[in-house]
């Protein structure tokens, strides 16, 4: 009998090096309380030349495979904007390095920011048809834009993967979900570039409109009111973004959310503002950081989530927290793989933001990654990865 459905497990990478936003202020000749303050972010994940979104991947994996896992997992969901190969799912790169067996099914999902969630939905459905099946969604990005752009503070880099399962251990995912979508030149990045183009006024504006329309569509549909609701968590851009969706969002449910305030999603910005932007993981990234980081039990508790997609989707749901969530949480490992990070200096931090991504030719990299898994070559254009030593 299938009781619930959601999310059994869940961790997180970002790579072991990082940008000062305090550097970039000065390089820009700004007062770094802009992006402390008025942004939000103190430091950006800077991946290393032989990390990228599969590398990411695999080390956010690795942690969740235990053989019921290995042996149960029929689906792959691999989202992200920030593809490696305009055919092959990075999926299959990661199915590849950590050795999952060959009778499941892989693919890549995008959809900006959104990809992880239209996962987890699919994800769900799937479990609650075959509830033996654990599926596997990651999210992994590099949040890159045109240097010395007002975007480039918000950069960032970092995977999230998530076991969905019946029965789940951490979190179970309620069926309803309010949706808005649109049509809408807020964000993009045309096959030829690295980095994203983005009209940042627009672009929190529709996500806001996106927020209180897909909240009023889940309301329509039977959705619980905010009164039900006791922690949130949004798509983080950069945490200030945050703090002006709550508005928008208790502006638009007026009484309902009367009881909610700053602290209903302030532990959901812990990782975000030390990591940067994560696009399509950074919800989840989020929401990992409210379960580490609240000092109160959320067993029993209701969360509801926001989740955007430039272009746009937007997507409202809520899930409830397990009894036990507690146990099954890997907060000391994010933690300590943060805080063990080093700070990049600007001819660094320049270089493999902005030069890197611009290689394209064969080559051998030497070993910079911090993580378990990096790309160790790429030979007649086919990348190579491997188990670091
Ligand atoms: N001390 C304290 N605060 C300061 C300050 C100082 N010295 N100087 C400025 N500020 C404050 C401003 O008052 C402002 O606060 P409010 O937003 O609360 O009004 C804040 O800092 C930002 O200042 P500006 O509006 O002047 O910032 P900007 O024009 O340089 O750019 C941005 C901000 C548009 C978000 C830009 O960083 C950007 O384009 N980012 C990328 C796009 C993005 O993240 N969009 C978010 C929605 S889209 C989405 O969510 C999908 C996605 O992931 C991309």
């Amino acid at each position: 009998l299938i009781n619930a459905v959601g999310i059994d497990d869940i961790a997180i990478y970002s790579p072991g090096h990082y940008y000062d936003l305090a550097d970039l202020a000065a390089a820009h000749g700004i007062d770094p309380a802009k992006y402390t303050k008025g942004i939000g972010q103190e430091r950006m994940a800077v991946p290393s030349p032989d990390e990228d979104i599969v590398t990411m991947a695999a080390n956010a994996v690795a942690p969740l495979l235990s053989d019921g896992v290995r042996d149960a997992v029929s689906t792959v969901i691999f989202a992200t904007e920030s593809g490696i190969d305009q055919s092959k799912s990075a999926g299959l790169f990661v199915h590849g390095v950590l050795g999952l067996r060959p009778n499941c099914r892989v693919v890549e999902f995008k959809q900006a920011c959104y990809g992880a969630t239209a996962g987890i939905q699919f994800a769900c459905d799937l479990v609650r048809q075959r509830p033996a099946e654990k599926v596997l969604i990651i999210a992994s990005d590099i949040a890159r834009y045109e240097r010395g752009s007002e975007g480039e503070c918000t950069q960032g880099a970092g995977a999230v993967a998530m076991v969905v399962s019946a029965n789940p251990r951490l979190i179970e995912i309620h069926p309803q979900s309010g949706l808005f979508s649109l049509d809408v030149m807020d964000f993009w990045r045309p096959n030829h570039r690295s980095a994203a183009l983005v009209d940042g006024k627009l672009s929190i504006d529709v996500y806001l409109r996106s927020l209180t329309e897909a909240w009023a569509d889940f309301r329509r549909k039977g959705g619980l009111p905010l009164d039900a609701v006791d922690k949130l968590c949004f798509h983080q851009p950069f945490t200030k973004m945050a703090k002006k969706a709550f508005g928008a969002l208790a502006e638009a449910a007026g009484p309902e959310a009367a009881h909610l305030g700053e602290a209903s999603y302030a532990d959901s910005q812990v990782y975000g503002r030390l990591i940067g932007n994560t696009y399509s993981a950074s919800l989840y990234i989020g929401l990992c950081s409210l379960l580490d980081n609240c000092a109160e039990n959320l067993g029993g508790r209701t969360i509801g989530l926001f989740s955007y997609g430039s272009g746009s989707v937007g997507e409202f749901f809520t899930a409830t927290v397990r009894p036990s969530y507690r146990r099954y949480l890997r907060a000391d490992a994010h933690r300590t793989m943060l805080d063990a990070r080093q700070r990049l200096d600007d001819a660094t931090y320049a270089a493999w933001f902005y030069e890197v991504p611009k290689q394209v030719e064969d080559r051998a990299l030497p070993q910079e990654a911090a993580g378990r898994f990096r790309l160790a070559a790429v030979e007649e254009q086919r990348r190579v990865y491997e188990e670091a030593i």
